[in-house]
């Protein structure tokens, strides 16, 4: 049975900062995501705030939010069968020093922090995330 869903990937500063967003979004093209929505913007840190809100507890929130609002990001709706799931392989671990070969986060990643992509990490926080940027 197919199972198509669509979640929300973010090309991070770092990325966009080292003019990475084509070859980016190369990769998911290759990888048979198809970018349904996208735009380049800069978000203010208190919409990063919100954005982030399930990391408030956490000692890194505030550089997070001040990292996210720092430079241009481009935020993207992709769709693919399981596309949860499957960006979460294809962008690797969190921290690029754990991250696989071959994963986007291994190849362009510089820190835990400018790790390069975001995406949703569930179906449920997809619908949220893509209504935060997409919604009119
Ligand atoms: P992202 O997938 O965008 O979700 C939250 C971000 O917090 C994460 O990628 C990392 O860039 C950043 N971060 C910074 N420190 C940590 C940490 N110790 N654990 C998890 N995420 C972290």
């Amino acid at each position: 049975m197919s199972n198509v869903e669509q979640t929300l990937s973010i090309i991070k500063p770092d990325a966009v900062e080292r003019n990475l967003e084509n070859e980016i979004k190369e990769i998911f093209k290759n990888n048979g995501f198809i970018i349904l929505e996208e735009k380049k913007i800069q978000i203010e840190k208190l919409e990063a705030e919100k954005f982030y809100k399930v990391h408030e507890t956490k000692p890194f929130y505030n550089d997070l939010c001040a990292y996210l609002s720092s430079g241009p990001i481009v935020v993207m709706v992709l769709e693919k069968e399981n596309a949860v799931l499957e960006n979460r392989k294809l962008m690797g671990a969190t921290n690029p020093k754990d991250a696989e070969e071959g994963t986007i986060r291994k190849k362009y990643g510089i820190s835990i922090d400018k790790n390069s992509v975001h995406g949703s990490d569930s179906v449920e926080n997809a619908r949220i995330e893509i209504d935060f940027f997409f919604k009119d």
